[in-house]
């Protein structure tokens, strides 16, 4: 059986966030359960693999956030999608400065691919990481929930308008040879109508993340429960851009989304605008969103580069900043990929958006 068959067995069309979850996360022959995406020799590196300096920042802002909210005798980091644990690691190193921190803190994960979760659990040995298989398990708080390049690779639906009437796309199947994008008129009642009236409504193409609203609406009522906030990194766009921008990645160039199905990562840019929207919606409070540039330099990126170079050889030294480069620079990663930061209401802690 060739993998478009075992992909659309009897069905002769899926939606697309359904091929999406079968192609990126089938148990069997997903992309994330059957190879390790990460590094030269993988797809692609995201920012706690291109520098450890990234979950340093990163822990140092969940201690600030922890003074903020009292000092509390127990918080939970909850990492979601944390792929082959790089950013887990650098922030139980960091949590290791702070000795008070250090005997409050839990890391609890939240993993799909059992592949990267057995990587997970060689690389985290720490008793004070936990692994859960869904958000619902979380019974108390104070919660940071934070994430990495974890929204974009959650399917989505698309949505398209032409002469007023809304189509929805699909991905259909011809005679199990090749695969085509074709669209059908909307029956779907996902796009409720407060959500399309207050945001999409002026928009010819829609990308719906079905599945991180899913996510969202379970990690606002815990914020709002038992108080703490969400802070995650990806990369997209603020203001309205209306159009696709599903993307697959293979060996670190850009491939087609339809081709050579399974070993390509395929993920689309994050709508900032309406994960703002659908929080805000949600009771949280938005401290900001900002350019993860303008971020890690207000966290003093450079500042602690700087710190930790003065005893390194030239060799090391040009290592570490032009790591520090691609993070930062607005050509590289410092302008496309974004940080939102949503909080429990009222709460004051602003550190690396002011
Ligand atoms: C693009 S990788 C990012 C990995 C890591 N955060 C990093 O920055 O290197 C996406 C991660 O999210 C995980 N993932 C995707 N969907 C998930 C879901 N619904 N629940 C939990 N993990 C998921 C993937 O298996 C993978 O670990």
């Amino acid at each position: 059986m060739n993998i478009v068959s075992k992909i659309f067995k009897n069905k002769k069309t899926l939606p697309l966030n359904i091929f999406l979850e079968k192609i990126l996360y089938n148990k069997k022959y997903g992309y994330y359960s059957k190879k390790n995406p990460f590094g030269i020799k993988g797809d692609f590196i995201t920012s706690p693999m291109v520098s450890k300096l990234f979950g340093e920042i990163i822990g140092i802002w969940c201690v600030a956030f922890w003074e903020k909210l009292g000092f509390p005798k127990k918080i939970k980091i909850v990492e979601m999608g944390p792929g082959n644990g790089k950013l887990s690691l650098s922030l139980i190193n960091v949590f290791s400065n702070f000795k008070e921190f250090n005997e409050s803190f839990e890391l609890i994960l939240l993993e799909k691919s059992k592949k990267l979760k057995k990587e997970q659990k060689q690389k985290l040995k720490s008793k004070k990481v936990k692994w859960i298989k869904s958000l619902e398990e979380i019974k108390s708080g104070p919660i940071i929930f934070l994430s990495n390049e974890f929204f974009d690779a959650l399917p989505i639906k698309q949505f398209i308008k032409k002469n007023n009437l809304l189509y929805e796309r699909y991905v259909e199947n011809i005679d199990n040879k090749k695969i085509i994008f074709s669209d059908k008129r909307n029956k779907s009642k996902i796009l409720n109508k407060k959500i399309y009236k207050n945001f999409f409504k002026n928009k010819n193409f829609i990308e719906f993340p079905i599945d991180a609203i899913k996510l969202l609406e379970i990690i606002s009522k815990k914020i709002k429960k038992f108080n703490g906030g969400i802070i995650f990194f990806d990369y997209g766009y603020c203001k309205n851009n209306a159009t696709d921008t599903l993307q697959s990645v293979k060996k670190h160039k850009y491939s087609n989304v339809l081709k050579d199905l399974g070993n390509s990562d395929i993920t689309h840019l994050i709508d900032f605008d309406f994960f703002s929207f659908f929080l805000k919606q949600n009771g949280l409070q938005l401290e900001g969103v900002v350019k993860q540039g303008t971020f890690l330099k207000k966290m003093g990126i450079v500042e602690r580069a700087n710190i930790i170079s003065k005893n390194m050889t030239f060799k090391e030294k040009a290592d570490l900043f032009y790591r520090l480069k691609r993070l930062i620079d607005e050509k590289e990663m410092g302008d496309l990929f974004k940080v939102l930061f949503f909080k429990k209401k009222g709460l004051n802690f602003s550190l690396g958006f002011k």
